[in-house]
């Protein structure tokens, strides 16, 4: 990030920090409950903000070098993202030609993918080389290719298409404003720590709703994140991302230093959000990704929990941020999202977002527009 966005964004943080106030959006809104059970509305939302619109899945850094693959799974799709062995980024749909079988699990460096069930082999860039008994097939190799699907990368992050004709480029995914800004951290340079996934009984928008204010940190983050981090936040919103950052609880000392010696770096933590809700969260020691499938029903999401270690940082710091993360997100954050999932099943009353959560008016108008 440029000196003066950094030096910019450091003397907004402080100035909310010393008036104790967050930016704030005009008016309270109101979010219709049932969007968050609903069964149709809920295909129409997989649809729309999923299949049809590129989708932010794992950072470059976690297949960092030629013959590295990793194999996962968005919205019950099995894919594995390969690099040949020039380098070049490739996604396939994770199915053998022959049955279906996987031909790649987890993640690791090989120069070939062997399919488990019955041994076909495929090159890094998805061509068929051997099978057993290979006299008993009559179909052609090269017709047993493995289906190639729509990816590119864009500043250190991997993007793809779920469907034929989803276009994949930073402005097919909405994050063109912010792209250079993105670029400037250079991701692609960070070490990969872990991936973690949970499946979560709530709705994949009760989830995202926890990484989009900071409303909640004096109660539900008492404890933790509100014995470092304050909930002064400041937004910016583009036309289908944001930036959302609040500082450390020790802003207060850049007030004793000359703007020339600030830091390089924002003094607290900063979230991007993409679309279509997709968290890469920087901070002085790294970058973790929060990602949110929907699952089979509204109420059941996948949530893939995404570290890497700044090239500056110890080992020690950053797996050190990133478990605390983890942590606060699964025992605090998560655990609040599954007892909301529950009492608007129940109550069926519509959620009430005050002007201090401006995000989430931000993001439920920007789903609510892309599933009319
Ligand atoms: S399904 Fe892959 S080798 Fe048979
Ligand atoms: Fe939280």
């Amino acid at each position: 990030m440029e000196r003066q966005t950094v030096n910019k964004l450091n003397r907004r943080l402080l100035r909310n920090f010393q008036a104790k106030k967050s930016d704030l959006a005009e008016s309270e809104v109101r979010i219709l409950s049932k969007l968050f059970y609903d069964e149709q509305h809920f295909l129409i939302e997989k649809e729309a903000l999923f299949l049809k619109t590129p989708q932010p899945i794992a950072f470059s850094s976690e297949i960092p070098e030629p013959n590295s693959y990793l194999a996962l799974e968005v919205l019950n799709i099995p894919i594995v993202l390969t690099r040949d062995h020039l380098g070049v980024l490739r996604a396939f749909i994770n199915a053998c030609i022959h049955r279906g079988g996987k031909v790649a699990e987890g993640a690791g460096n090989a120069k070939k993918l062997i399919c488990k069930f019955h041994g076909w082999s495929y090159t890094m860039d998805g061509s068929l080389i051997g099978r057993p008994q290979e006299s008993c097939f009559s179909t052609e190799k090269p017709e047993c290719s493995l289906i190639e699907m729509a990816v590119c990368e864009a500043c250190g992050i991997v993007l793809i298409g779920l469907t034929e004709d989803v276009a994949v480029s930073p402005e097919d995914a909405g994050f063109n404003e912010i792209a250079e800004e993105l670029s400037g951290f250079e991701f692609k340079h960070y070490r990969f720590i872990h991936r973690k996934e949970y499946e979560v009984a709530a709705n994949w928008k009760l989830i995202n709703n926890l990484s989009l204010e900071s409303y909640h940190f004096a109660t539900l983050h008492r404890e933790t994140v509100a014995k470092v981090l304050s909930s002064s936040s400041i937004f910016d919103t583009f036309k289908r991302c944001s930036r959302w950052a609040f500082p450390l609880l020790s802003i207060e000392r850049l007030e004793k230093l000359d703007e020339s010696d600030w830091p390089k770096t924002i003094e607290g933590s900063c979230t991007y959000t993409l679309f279509p809700g997709v968290m890469v969260i920087v901070n002085a020691s790294g970058a973790q990704m929060i990602r949110t499938d929907p699952g089979e029903k509204p109420n059941s999401t996948r949530v893939s929990y995404i570290g890497l270690a700044h090239p500056d940082a110890t080992e020690e710091a950053a797996q050190g941020a990133y478990e605390f993360g983890g942590k606060v997100f699964e025992e605090e954050d998560l655990s609040a999202a599954i007892h909301c999932q529950k009492g608007l099943e129940s109550s069926k009353q519509d959620l009430i977002v005050g002007t201090n959560e401006p995000l989430l008016q931000f993001w439920h108008r920007l789903w609510s527009d892309a599933t009319r």
